[in-house]
């Protein structure tokens, strides 16, 4: 499993370039630095030489966990550390006793919603014209994992 440790204010700088190389629409330093202001759960991955090439950033909303962010450094993307992240966050939720994890993704990142299917993630709705796009607007994709159904299946296996 990879290391992790929660994310720092020095780590903003490292976060914010693996931010703007791997995604069209990146969070501002400032957005970051309003989620650990607002004591969200932030956690930065390292590589073997403590280089950070992934972080998440959770929001807990009573017994719902948030994903608010998910990011893997370009470089190091497509072998598995977008799982191990995921998986890192599911467990987060299971220790804070969450029913429910719950993310937002636009309609067009097909990869993203492909790591949250396999994960046992469903569609719950769309929010129509919700994000910016290059051309107009762009739906997001609700999407939610029942831990409460996860448990079930746990206990029956
Ligand atoms: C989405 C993201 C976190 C996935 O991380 P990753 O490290 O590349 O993903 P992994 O290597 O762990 O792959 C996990 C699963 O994602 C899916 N996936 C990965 N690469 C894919 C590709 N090129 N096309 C389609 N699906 C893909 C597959 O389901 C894969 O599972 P599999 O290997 O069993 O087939 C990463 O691409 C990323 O940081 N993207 C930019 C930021 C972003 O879009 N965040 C999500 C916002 S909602």
């Amino acid at each position: 499993m990879i290391k992790s440790r929660e994310m720092a204010a020095s780590d903003l700088a490292a976060v914010v370039r693996i931010e703007q190389q791997a995604t069209a629409f990146p969070w501002s330093q400032k957005n970051f630095a309003d989620c650990l202001k607002s004591n969200h759960k932030a956690w930065v991955f390292l590589s073997d030489n403590n280089e950070i090439v992934a972080y998440t950033i959770v929001q807990k909303v009573v017994d719902e966990a948030h994903l608010l962010n998910i990011c893997v450094k370009s470089d190091s993307q497509g072998k598995g550390l977008g799982r191990d992240v995921l998986n890192h966050v599911i467990s987060f939720a299971n220790t804070m006793s969450a029913v429910l994890i719950v993310l937002e993704v636009r309609s067009s990142n097909q990869r993203a919603q492909q790591l949250y299917l396999s994960a046992g993630f469903n569609e719950m709705s769309v929010r129509k014209n919700y994000y910016p796009a290059k051309e107009g607007r762009e739906d997001a994709i609700l999407m939610g994992l029942d831990l409460d159904l996860m448990s079930l299946f746990s206990i029956h296996d």
